[in-house]
């Protein structure tokens, strides 16, 4: 029995929990030893990266702090609006520290042009960005990607965090919705 049969019953599965959990552990033992023992702020991108964001943040071993910024881009649609908003910001100041932002997904790459631009006016003393997925054929603009886990096809995808219309965030692998 899978599970969670009912929710899962119109999805094929594209990147299963056991690929999922050893690409996060080879992305979270990189930052470990990129960072050489300093202190990390990751900042995790609402809500799409929360599950990511806690597997991750499990496999660094560095003095972490986690702070979290909602950002919104999207409609209950499939297709980037390109008006990025910030709907919550970051709890602290992060001038003087190492960021990671921490994104489930970079498929047009505004929403993290936006992030980036943002982020540079608060003088953090670095920025990288982690993202689970990238998906190069949709790139409208380039983003330097310091860490990714995956990369996909032009395929809309859900699970492990990432929605559609809010549906199938807790879908612990990620799939393509059959249609
Ligand atoms: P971008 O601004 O076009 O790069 O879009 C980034 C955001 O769009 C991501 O953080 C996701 O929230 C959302 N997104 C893009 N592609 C997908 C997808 O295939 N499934 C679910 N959300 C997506
Ligand atoms: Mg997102």
């Amino acid at each position: 029995m899978p599970l969670l049969p009912t929710l899962t019953r119109d999805l094929d599965t594209l990147i299963d929990e056991a690929r999922l959990r050893a690409r996060v552990a080879e992305l979270g033992a990189k930052i470990t030893r990129d960072y050489q023992g300093k202190p990390l702020v990751l900042v995790s991108v609402l809500k799409g990266s929360f599950v990511f964001l806690a597997d991750l943040a499990r496999t660094i071993d560095l003095p972490l702090a986690i702070d979290f910024l909602g950002l919104s881009s999207y409609g209950d649609d499939t297709e980037s609006s390109g008006v990025v908003r910030i709907t919550s910001d970051l709890s602290k100041p992060v001038e003087g520290k190492h960021v990671v932002v921490v994104e489930d997904i970079i498929d047009t790459g505004l929403t993290m042009q936006f992030l980036l631009a943002n982020l540079a006016t608060r003088g953090p003393a670095s920025v990288r960005i982690c993202s689970l997925l990238h998906k190069p054929a949709r790139t409208q603009v380039n983003v330097p990607l310091d860490y990714v886990g995956f990369t996909i096809e032009d395929r809309f995808v859900v699970g492990y965090g990432l929605d559609h219309a809010e549906r199938y965030r807790n879908v612990p692998f990620i799939a393509v919705v059959r249609g």
